[in-house]
């Protein structure tokens, strides 16, 4: 029986890959819409990204909604400098034809929450938590009818991204996390910690080219541009596919590992906003309320995922 979900995204060509990951698993995985959020770039770019994608993937009749164009406490922060402007970049991909929704998306998570039956519907956010949280604060009544939140955020020992102490995800919006990991729903977090494990090194990026389709040859365009931030940063030998770990722990969890611990977010100080505090160590008694990704089989990862890109 696949999986309900509603993914919530930023593309930027992580999250896209993770979306086509997803639409290539109609086995494990029953997407019910997309809802695309500010982050990487600004909404308007985001919402058409992502239809950009579901059209790379051949599926026009996805339902894609656009929600919040800024964080609910500060002003919008993007990352241009590592996705390029267009928060695609890379190859050249056509204006979408296929329809943005009408409805707000944040509507549209309360209203499918609240039409499937409780314990459901997973929700898979791959970029800042701000529609997570404003349908949680407009709809408190949905948080015990979600599955799980299986998200791409935080850091531990890979501490930040976007600053010494945060992850761009929570950095951009830390007050919508801290409701989403305070919300009491079942939570799954993979990390800097993890994502900087599975890094699209020019074999596996060969491997993408190799398959000979154009989802492939895309995919390995996109990976091709958005590396460069991470190699002269971290001298990575890849670009590092944060968000489709999210969809690969949905197909199979058994390529993770981490700990169940508690994960607060720090919202007050300017030195370190964003920081997700993880009580890895367990040196407080604060409840646990998130699953802590900490490992992964790489290897694992990339040949799901190059499998099922080659399905496309
Ligand atoms: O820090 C990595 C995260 O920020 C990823 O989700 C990437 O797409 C950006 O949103
Ligand atoms: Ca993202």
């Amino acid at each position: 029986m696949p999986r309900k979900i509603i993914i919530d995204t930023d593309p930027g060509q992580d999250d896209a890959v993770a979306i086509l990951l997803a639409l290539a698993s109609p086995e494990e995985i029953d997407l019910l819409g997309i809802t695309a959020v500010a982050g990487n770039v600004p909404l308007a770019l985001t919402q058409e990204n992502a239809r950009k994608t579901c059209e790379v993937a051949g599926r026009p009749e996805v339902r894609v909604f656009a929600g919040c164009d800024r964080p609910l406490a500060h002003s919008l922060v993007t990352a241009e400098h590592v996705h390029g402007k267009t928060g695609l970049d890379g190859p050249d991909l056509p204006a979408p034809t296929m329809p943005l929704q009408q409805a707000h998306g944040v509507d549209f998570l309360i209203r499918t929450l609240r039409d499937n039956p409780a314990g459901t519907v997973t929700l898979c956010p791959l970029g800042p938590l701000t529609n997570i949280a404003t349908a949680l604060q407009q709809a408190p009544d949905i948080a015990p009818r979600i599955k799980e939140i299986v998200l791409m955020g935080g850091a531990y020992f890979e501490v930040g991204n976007i600053t010494p102490a945060a992850e761009f995800n929570i950095y951009v919006d830390p007050e919508a996390a801290e409701i989403v990991f305070k919300s009491g729903v079942p939570l799954t977090v993979m990390p800097l910690d993890v994502t900087h494990k599975v890094l699209v090194t020019p074999a596996r990026s060969a491997a993408f080219r190799a398959l000979g389709t154009e989802p492939g040859r895309i995919v390995a365009d996109w990976t091709d541009f958005f590396e460069r931030f991470d190699k002269e940063k971290y001298g990575s030998d890849g670009a590092p596919l944060h968000d489709p770990t999210v969809i690969a722990y949905l197909i199979r969890p058994e390529l993770f590992t981490g700990r169940h611990i508690n994960v607060e977010i720090e919202t007050r100080s300017d030195l370190t906003r964003g920081m997700t505090v993880a009580d890895w160590w367990r040196v407080t008694d604060r409840a646990p309320n998130a699953m802590f990704m900490g490992d992964v089989d790489a290897d694992g990862f990339f040949s799901l995922l190059t499998e099922r890109i080659g399905r496309l």
